[in-house]
């Protein structure tokens, strides 16, 4: 087949996989990041016995692909070292280059909300909502993340800040891997480091372990008055069940509810103070 012949067919599979139900968004941005023309000359040089061989792949590799770089998470070390506020360490996540992610990715999704907050969320990576509108927690798991956090008078209006360990939507919203985790996880230290909040909340397993340094089971480790230590810093944490777990798993509100009320308490035994829901 050409080149366009490839192209055409290409798109017709896309359409197809589509109109079946799968999720595309991986394969059409792979798709659309392609070069416009294929490379022809390797082909039209190659030996009968490969024009023969089976076809190729429909959908083409990335032509914009994120080299992961050597150290990654030195690059990005060095980077949020250097960012000396919350919007310089959105500036420095929006032009790293060490997470492999970032070529399926529609948007960088840093965060939503107050970057002066008393109240810092954390959660585990972007899904196909907030990949298209660059802001975490917007699907259906942020709608519910929303107005559980509204019952203690928190809100990304007044006093809470929302981001991720990871900024890139993983593909088919896989889990991240170690690697992507740790390219990662200086911007999200460093966004500790720069907002000093009187409670850091980490939704689900992920983030707790990533950034607790712990590996208990999230049902042990929520509703705890737990600290998060890096370098010298202490700062309160609590960790609570993810708010996808809980539309998977609704019987487990009763306990979110539990530690929504603890987390109520401690932030009143902090002095911070929010409006009444
Ligand atoms: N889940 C997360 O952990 N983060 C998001 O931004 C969205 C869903």
């Amino acid at each position: 087949m050409q080149p366009e012949t490839d192209r055409a067919a290409a798109r017709a599979l896309l359409a197809f996989w589509r109109s079946a139900g799968v999720d595309m968004d991986v394969a059409e941005a792979v798709y659309a990041a392609a070069p416009a023309t294929a490379p022809a000359p390797a082909r039209a040089q190659a030996p009968q016995r490969a024009r023969e061989a089976p076809a190729a792949p429909l959908v083409p590799k990335p032509a914009r692909r994120v080299a992961p770089a050597p150290a990654a998470d030195e690059d990005a070390r060095r980077l949020a070292k250097a960012a000396d506020s919350v919007a310089a360490l959105r500036a420095a996540v929006e032009g790293f280059n060490g997470c492999a992610l970032k070529a399926t990715a529609r948007n960088t999704v840093f965060s939503d909300g107050v970057e002066s907050a008393p109240v810092l969320l954390i959660g585990e990576a972007p899904g196909k909502e907030e990949d298209q509108q660059g802001k975490p927690f917007v699907g259906r798991s942020g709608q519910l993340l929303d107005r559980m956090l509204a019952q203690i008078g928190l809100s990304r209006q007044t006093n809470i800040l929302i981001s991720n360990t990871i900024y890139w939507r993983p593909p088919g919203n896989r889990d991240p891997t170690p690697g992507e985790i740790m390219a990662c996880l200086p911007f999200a230290e460093r966004l500790v480091e720069l907002m000093q909040p009187k409670l850091l909340i980490l939704n689900g397993k992920s983030a707790a372990h990533t950034m607790l340094e712990r590996t208990d089971g999230v049902l042990k480790l929520r509703g705890r008055k737990l600290r998060y230590e890096r370098g010298g810093q202490s700062i309160n944490a609590m960790v609570m069940l993810h708010p996808a777990y809980l539309l998977r798993q609704p019987q487990q509100k009763r306990l979110a509810w539990a530690d929504l009320l603890a987390a109520d308490a401690w932030l009143n035994d902090l002095g911070v103070t929010r409006a009444p829901s």
